[in-house]
This record gives C-alpha cells, structure tokens and sequence, in this order.
C-alpha cells in the first residue's frame, strides 16, 4: 500500500488550540502532512486585515508541530495549482467551512483529481478572531 499524503493550509495567525486539534486530527487520517500556511499578502486579500505574526513565523511554528512532515508557503487558495505541486491524497479543512460556496466548489474540483476532501471537527470558542478581539479589552 502506498502512502497516504495530506494537506490542510490556512493562516494559522497567533496559534491556538484550534489549528492545533486540527493538525493532530488530520495526521490521523494519512501518512505524511503537507501543512500550506498562507503568506501575508494572500491573507489580507481575502481576510481584508494582515496577520498579527509574519509568515515567516508562522510557517517556523507549524514546522516544529511533530505531526506536521513539511510546510509550504502558500500565495494562492486556488487548491489546484497547490495539488500541481503536492500532489496529496487528501485534503482537510475544519467543518466551519462546511457549505461554503467556495469549499463546495473545492470538493467537486478535488474528485475530479481522485483527491478526497474531509472536514474535520472544529473546535468551538476560540479563533485568531476572537483572540484578536480579546486583546482589546486589554
Ligand atoms: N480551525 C479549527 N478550529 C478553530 C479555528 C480554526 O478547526 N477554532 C481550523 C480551520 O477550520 C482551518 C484551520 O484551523 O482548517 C486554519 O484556520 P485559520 O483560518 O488559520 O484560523 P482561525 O482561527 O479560524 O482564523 P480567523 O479567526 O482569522 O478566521
């Protein structure tokens, strides 16, 4: 049996328990883990506010997680030109983006590579968002 490779991207900005149950969760499901963490350019183009941690950072955080196998600095959300690169089995994202047109149309692209999309659990009651708020009240 060949191994099973999987991907998950996303900005990850001040790392919390969330991202962090999302990785563990999707090292259970393949083999070897290609974590994509979004560059700051891409983030503030769909987001519309830039990451409170550089890239940079970010991607050297990730990299030291022991279920992460390699990072990639990612500049698109277009899921197929990353697959051109990765070429990974799976792809996982949290279940918040369940229904989302967007994740939709990912999923569809995705069988037709043979790649399968899976939502993982989302943890509730925390998020770089709401972190940031927090810090406010500060
Ligand atoms: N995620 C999760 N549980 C959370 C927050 C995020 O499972 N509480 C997952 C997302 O579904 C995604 C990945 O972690 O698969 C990276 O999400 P990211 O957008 O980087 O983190 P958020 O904290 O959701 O950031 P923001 O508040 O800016 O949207």
């Amino acid at each position: 049996m060949s191994k099973v490779i999987g991907y998950t991207q996303g900005t990850f900005d001040m790392f919390h328990i969330g991202h962090l149950n999302l990785i563990k969760n999707a090292k259970r499901h393949c083999d070897y883990l290609v974590v994509g963490v979004n560059d700051d350019v891409l983030v503030e183009s769909y987001k519309k506010k830039r990451p409170i941690v550089p890239v940079k950072e970010r991607a050297e955080i990730i990299r030291a997680i022991k279920y992460v196998d390699e990072v990639v600095i990612t500049s698109t959300l277009d899921k197929k030109e990353i697959w051109n690169q990765v070429r990974f089995d799976e792809i996982y994202i949290g279940d918040d983006w369940k229904g989302n047109a967007r994740w939709e149309k990912t999923g569809e692209d995705m069988k037709e590579l043979g790649v399968r999309l899976v939502f993982l659990p989302y943890t509730k009651d925390t998020s770089s968002t709401m972190l940031r708020e927090k810090l406010k009240d500060f």
